[in-house]
Formats: structure tokens, C-alpha cells, sequence
């Protein structure tokens, strides 16, 4: 340990060490819940920020790893102090969970700043809850290990895996065309969840927490142990004795990340096949570290990236066979020529010397480079008069016959518009029209809701449709698929080119050429401009109010205007 601070200097110091009366109101404190002087003085005290709660269901092991964090804490001289945060858990929270990314990012910064902190391990998975950690971590910028939640088993139907939301919406869309029973439907609703953890495909969960070891903000290996092997135990208490000589080391994110990590982040993004959620949240992360990352570097990237994770929804398996196959240590040592491998991480080593020793020990659930699931990261990036900002696709999760696409705009103005009459059977759509939704961007949703994989209409499902070109500004869930272009920017509630879509427009999308066109004259644009009226905001209060009043676009990360990287904010003063 490259020993940097003496207890005199640890920032809880200021609330512990000290004689004077603040000081003996603080010490006094701690020995009112049973400690003792020798438990806490002069030593680090370490946040353990827990994304816990009865229904955030991803992590509902929690309360043990934490105590496991607690023990690797004690163990290394620290003093482990719990602290709940904002449990962002995809499954309930309506309307949106990415409406309350920058609650938890906010919540995490301030519990920091204004207690006496030291240090903290992360404890999140549950998709926005590792951006939203990392977010508020990155911006206080005090020593930080992320403890991602680890997958949970595999779904389980008639011998079948099941992976979630991927076979979900597969289903689904199997039994609205009558091909599967009620009865076959509730088995796999036994199924499909069976134990602690996140989702077990490659959505935005898995996603995130490989980000998050990629850019170096967990312990190599951390984020494709399942969620309730023993390994996660173990792991769990590394993490505490770690963040102790993190602290004494003086490490913090600005040392650990840079342009560097943050490349590392999105080639891992494109290497494994993952969410196109990553990408908002990348620039989000990355503006919190005064880092602007613009959206043509992940098609760059991409196209130098091929996919080797064979894993659901772009591949065949579930993350614990990623993590039998050596996880993803494994997967960055087959592409070490990719990475900036003198990137630092958490454990004070390189993303190089973390990688080096790891091996594959299944080469159809990791590929190799020349064997690739897809030669090509999953992620391209559209410009046209539709989004001049930039729009997303995932062609690997599309029918390669959509790349290249014209055809008649079905347009629903909301949500509620497109469940009402989506399955009308007298409504004018086939196969080839493009179906659009507006009003569900980070304004119009609000907070950008997985809206995107627009659902087919039944009766061209029963037809045997599997797949269309579909457009939103919304985000779509990382299990899903299909030809659906997203984060359109700017979104139509805010009177981007989307507003003004009408049935029967025609739309190019050109995948290739990278182009997402409204095939109507500018004349006629100027016209349906001149006539358009925004929808009326009926958030007037709370959160969502300042979150309406502060949001960015798609292409900017949606992080608030007023969090992106500046002058720090002072520490508290204690009087
Ligand atoms: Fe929590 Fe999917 S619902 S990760």
C-alpha cells in the first residue's frame, strides 16, 4: 500500500478528531448506538451506500453482502457505516426508473458530502442504479469500489433457459398470435425469476456493471459473478478491505477515470453486445468527469468492435454461462489490442495486469476475434432530418432485411394513443409501415421510458411478422430487439422533427449509410411547424418538476444542465 494520509488527515477527521465541541457532539453520537473511541478514532469510516429494499427484488441480498462488506471493513481497520439510497428497481417504479437516475446520482453526492465519509463501496445492478451511484460518486470524488449486484441463475421452462425480459417479449409476442397456451404462459411466469440478482441476459444491468469494471471502478471479475454464488460473499468483503487502503492510498475517481477508461467503457459496450441504454449513461458518467464523449465515437468504436459475448439478447446464452466461461476478464483478455490497457482501476493495478491471466474456458459462450457472434459492435448511429441530434439502432438485434428501409408512417401521438389502437383491426398497417411514437423522449415520457420495442400489431403477428421498423424517442429495455431506432434527438415534445410526423409520411431508414430521413419537403416542414402545439406539462411539483426544468437531450446523457463537471461544490463547513 502506497501510503498517502495520516488519520489526521482523513476528511472524517474534521467530525471525529477533533477537540472541541462539534467534535464531542459527533463522538458522543457514535457511542450513543454501543461503539466505542477505539472502534472509530482515527480510522477511515466507510460509506456503504445499499440500493436495498422489499421490492427493489434485484437486489434483495443486499443486507447480507452488506454485512460481508462490513467484515472485509473491520478487517482492514476501517469503520463500516450503512447508508440506504433511492433503490431504482426497473420492475415497478412508474412512470420511468430513468426519471430517478439523477435522484440517486444527487442522493449519492450529498449523503457523501455531508457526513463524515471517507469512502464508499457501491452497492447497485439493478440498471440506473450503476450510473446513478457512479454518477454521484464521480462528481464527489472521494475513494469509490462499486459492488455490482451479479446476475441471478438462469430461468428455467420445460428443461428450456429462459432469459429474462428477452424470452419474455419473445412470448409474449408468441402467445398474442395464439401459438402458446395461458397454462404454458403462467409455467414460465414460475420460471423465468429464480433467485436473487439482475436480469441474467445482456440487458442494461449486465451492461453497466461490465462498463463499470471496464472502466476500472470495481475489482477484476466483479461484475459476472452470479448473485448468489459464494464467490459474490467473498467478493463482497475484498471490496471492504480494499476501499480501507483506497482511503489511506488517497485513490479517487479522478485518478482512475480518464478519455482512456471511458473508450475501454464503450468498446467493452460493443464487445459484449450491450444495451443501447449504455450509451446515454456513458456520456452522462463521463460529463461527471469533465469528459465530453460525442455519439459518432460509439459507432466508431463499433465498427472496429466485434461482438464476442454469446449472450441473449444478441447471442444464445445467460450471463452465468459468461461467468462459467471466465466471465469478463476472459472476454477483455481476447481483445486486449482494443483496450488501453494502462488504464488504472480500483485495486491500484491496470486494466492490462487485471486482464492478463483470465481464460476462456468456452469458446461458443466467449468467442474469439476471428469467430465472432457479429464482426461489428452492436451500435450505429443515425443522422437525418429526423434526428439531427443523433438516433440509435442495434442492427445485430434487428432482421438485416430492415437495415435499409422505406416505408408509410403509422403514427401514434402517446402511448395511451398507440395501446388504444395499435391491435384495431381496421387499423391501415402492414408488414412494411414504420410505426412511430412520439412523446416519449426525456421530457415527453417523462424520463424516457423502455417504450421503444413498439409493439408489433397483433394482426400482422398472427400474419407471422416478427419484426418492423419502429421509431421513437424513447429507450428500449437491453433484452429487447427488433429494428426499432431510438433516443431520437431532438425528442418531439420539445418540437424535434418527430412532432411533426404524419400517417403516411414516408421515412427512410439506411443503416449502412447511417441515415434516418422524413421524406416531406422542407416546405411543407416549415408548415407543420408553424402549426404544431407543444402538449401541455402537467408535472408542476416535486422532482419531476425540477427534472423537466433540467434534463438534457438523449445525445447530452439526460444528466441535469446543472451537475455536468464545473468547480466543485465546497465542503460543508462544521460548526
Ligand atoms: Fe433489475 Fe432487470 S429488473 S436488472
Amino acid at each position: 500500500m502506497n501510503k498517502k494520509k495520516n488519520p489526521d488527515d482523513l476528511r472524517s477527521h474534521r467530525w471525529l478528531g477533533v477537540d472541541t465541541l462539534r467534535g464531542f457532539g459527533h463522538r458522543s453520537r457514535a457511542k450513543q448506538v454501543g461503539y466505542a473511541l477505539e472502534d472509530f478514532a482515527g480510522k477511515p469510516v466507510i460509506g456503504i451506500i445499499n440500493t436495498w429494499s422489499d421490492l427493489s427484488i434485484c437486489h434483495s441480498h443486499f443486507r447480507q453482502r452488506a454485512e460481508e462488506i462490513k467484515r472485509g471493513i473491520w478487517q482492514a481497520g476501517g469503520f463500516p457505516v450503512e447508508l440506504p439510497a433511492m433503490p431504482i428497481t426497473e420492475t415497478y417504479m412508474k412512470p420511468s426508473p430513468m426519471l430517478y437516475r439523477n435522484f440517486l446520482a444527487m442522493q449519492t453526492e450529498e449523503m457523501m458530502r455531508s457526513q463524515p465519509i471517507d469512502g464508499v463501496v457501491l452497492m447497485g445492478g439493478c440498471d440506473k442504479t450503476t450510473p446513478g451511484l457512479l454518477m454521484g460518486a464521480i462528481s464527489m470524488n472521494l475513494p469509490t469500489i462499486y459492488l455490482p449486484a451479479g446476475p441471478m441463475l438462469r430461468g428455467n421452462w420445460n428443461g428450456q433457459p429462459l432469459g429474462s425480459g428477452s424470452d419474455v417479449w419473445k412470448y409474449w409476442a408468441e402467445r398474442c398470435a395464439g401459438t402458446i397456451t395461458a397454462e404454458q404462459w403462467n409455467e414460465m411466469e414460475d420460471g423465468i425469476a429464480r433467485s436473487a440478482g439482475v436480469c441474467m441476459t445482456m440487458g442494461t444491468a449486465s451492461t453497466m456493471t461490465a462498463i463499470a469494471e471496464a472502466m476500472g471502478m470495481t475489482l477484476p471479475g466483479a461484475s459476472s459473478i452470479p448473485a448468489v454464488d459464494a464467490n459474490h460473499q467473498r467478493m463482497a468483503s475484498r471490496c471492504g478491505r480494499r476501499i480501507v487502503e483506497m482511503v489511506w492510498e488517497d485513490l479517487k475517481p479522478s485518478d482512475i477515470l480518464t478519455r482512456d477508461s471511458f473508450e475501454n467503457a464503450i468498446t467493452t459496450d460493443m464487445a459484449i453486445g450491450g444495451s443501447t441504454n449504455a450509451i446515454i449513461h456513458i456520456v452522462a458518467m463521463a460529463g461527471r468527469a469533465g469528459i465530453k464523449i460525442d455519439l459518432p465515437q460509439f459507432d466508431e468504436i463499433a465498427q472496429r468492435t466485434p461482438v464476442i459475448a454469446n449472450i441473449r439478447p444478441s447471442g444464445q446464452f445467460l450471463m452465468e454461462d459468461f461467468y462459467y466461461a471466465g466471465g469478463l476478464r476472459a472476454l477483455l483478455n481476447q481483445i486486449p489490442g482494443l483496450l488501453k490497457l494502462d488504464a488504472l482501476t480500483v485495486n491500484g493495478k491496470t486494466l492490462g495486469e487485471n486482464i492478463a491471466s483470465a481464460k476462456v474456458h468456452n469458446a461458443d459462450v466467449i468467442r474469439s476475434t476471428d469467430n465472432p457472434v457479429s464482426a461489428k459492435g452492436g451500435t450505429a448511429i443515425l443522422y437525418g432530418n429526423l434526428a439531427p441530434n443523433g438516433a440509435v439502432i442495434k442492427p445485430t438485434a434487428a432482421d438485416p432485411r430492415l437495415h435499409q428501409h422505406t416505408g408509410k408512417a403509422v403514427v401514434f401521438k402517446n402511448y395511451n394513443d398507440m395501446a388504444a389502437r395499435i391491435d384495431d383491426e381496421a387499423l391501415d398497417v402492414t408488414a412494411d409501415s414504420v410505426i412511430v411514437l412520439q412523446n416519449a423522449g426525456p421530457l415527453g415520457g417523462p424520463g424516457m421510458p423502455e417504450w421503444g420495442m413498439l409493439p408489433i400489431p397483433k394482426k400482422l403477428l398472427k400474419q407471422g411478422v416478427r419484426d418492423m421498423v419502429r421509431i421513437s424517442d424513447a429507450r428500449m429495455s437491453g433484452t429487447s430487439y427488433g429494428a426499432c431506432v431510438l433516443h431520437v434527438a431532438p425528442e418531439s415534445y420539445i418540437g424535434g422533427t418527430l412532432a411533426f410526423v404524419q400517417d403516411g409520411d414516408l421515412i427512410e431508414l439506411d443503416v449502412p449509410n447511417r441515415k434516418l430521413n422524413l421524406l416531406v419537403s422542407e416546405e411543407e416542414l416549415a408548415k407543420r411547424k408553424a402549426a404544431w402545439q407543444p402538449q401541455q406539462r402537467v408535472y408542476e411539483r416535486g422532482f419531476t418538476a425540477l427534472y423537466l426544468d433540467h434534463v438534457t437531450q438523449a445525445h447530452e446523457g439526460c444528466d441535469f444542465d446543472f451537475l455536468h463537471a464545473g468547480a466543485p461544490t465546497p465542503e460543508p463547513e462544521i460548526h
